[in-house]
């Protein structure tokens, strides 16, 4: 279905189509496993504005692993490191480098969550698992999803504690203030050659989701290198879900040099929301968050009438966005302020988009060209492109 059609058919009615099998209240958590999870806890406190949360490790009883959970808002990111060789996070590791191992769903009944969708064909990642400690008991149970990505449904309505059960708050002296950030808007999956419409399909079949907005790769290409992608949304439209795969172009789609490096399909961004964009990338850029190259001045330039062919008036001085390198693309419905970070590791796998949102319900298809090209002058000094 393509942008146009969604408009006049109206996104509401989209949201309406989805399955209410699987109802979810939002985003739980987001579990990375990384290499040295203190550092990295150190990094997005520093340069994120998260908060020391909860920590689960050594001191803990936890011998295995440590997890350091940090929080901004409703965004609760988990940072997990293995402790000793035998883990089966060091083979995670050494395949996809620093990543995001589950996207875990806040429902209301994680059994059932987890019958409906192996009923309807997904693979079994955890049984559902009853945790308990003095603060009540919390059921988890999950998934696989692409790649080696797992969805954990976590029921928590009979829970008080800081996190989960094993976990105890994280007493830190380094509290740096939080920058603004606010919920996850959207989470992306990079998924192989041809898997778009699987992965589309598995979404729609298991989960009940929906697919509200296409671009195919006459939409999303640059000289060089396109990628098609779908938007998946839940019912509630509070999880969405964008699948990428890699179209053919004259040089290395972006897409391809995420899995060549993330060997095979992963998180390639999460996007975070911020009711003040120019305050959070501000902060953010003075702590040394490396975001992609401004576009050129033209692109500014036409931002006014960009705006204005929908009706639509910039609230935010265009100078202050240009200066941080912020974009804008408008829709019939509003529009949107977004920007993206470099990869937060080495490896060019997994980065941040920042984005708020002014009416806009779209994903900013109008900065697509824009931002393609400032990554393709990253992957030029890459050697990757
Ligand atoms: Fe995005």
């Amino acid at each position: 279905m393509s942008k146009i059609e969604n408009v006049e058919y109206g996104l509401e009615k989209i949201f309406e189509e989805a399955q209410d099998f699987l109802p979810l209240l939002g985003t739980d958590y987001v579990e990375f496993i990384v290499g040295n999870a203190k550092q990295a806890a150190h990094f997005y406190k520093t340069a994120f504005g998260f908060q020391s949360h909860a920590y689960k490790g050594l001191e803990t009883g936890c011998k295995d692993y440590a997890s350091y959970v940090i929080k901004q808002d409703k965004i609760r990111i988990v940072l997990t490191t293995p402790l000793n060789q035998d883990s089966w996070m060091n083979d995670h590791l050494s395949k996809h480098g620093d990543g995001v191992k589950v996207v875990a769903l806040w429902v209301d009944d994680a059994k059932k969550s987890w019958e409906e969708t192996t009923k309807r064909g997904a693979k079994s990642y955890m049984e559902p698992t009853i945790e308990k400690d003095e603060h009540g008991e919390i059921v988890r149970a999950g998934i696989y999803t692409y790649g080696e990505t797992v969805h954990i449904f976590v029921e928590r309505k009979n829970y008080t504690g800081i996190f989960l059960p094993g976990y105890e708050k994280w007493k830190s002296e380094y509290n740096p203030e939080p920058m603004g950030l606010k919920f996850i808007d959207h989470m992306v999956g990079n998924v192989g050659w041809n898997e778009m419409d699987t992965w589309v399909k598995y979404y729609e079949d298991v989960m009940g989701f929906v697919n509200f907005l296409s671009f195919d790769d006459k939409q999303i290409t640059t000289e060089y290198s396109a990628l098609m992608s779908k938007v998946m949304s839940n019912g509630n439209g509070r999880i969405k879900f964008p699948i990428n795969e890699p179209a053919e172009g004259k040089k290395k789609s972006q897409i391809e040099e995420y899995l060549d490096f993330y060997n095979g399909p992963g998180v390639q961004h999460i996007a975070v929301a911020s009711n003040d964009i120019i305050d959070t990338v501000a902060k953010m850029r003075a702590k040394g968050v490396e975001f992609l190259s401004t576009p050129p001045d033209d692109y500014y330039k036409s931002v006014p009438k960009r705006l204005s062919d929908h009706n639509h008036e910039l609230a935010e001085d265009i100078e202050k966005l240009k200066s941080l390198g912020i974009m804008i693309d408008a829709d019939e419905e509003g529009y949107l302020l977004q920007i993206f970070t470099k990869p937060v590791e080495d490896r060019p796998t997994l980065f941040f988009e920042i984005i708020q949102r002014m009416g806009a319900r779209g994903f900013g298809a109008g900065n697509f060209k824009a931002l393609f090209e400032s990554i393709e002058r990253e992957q030029e000094n890459r050697g990757t492109l």
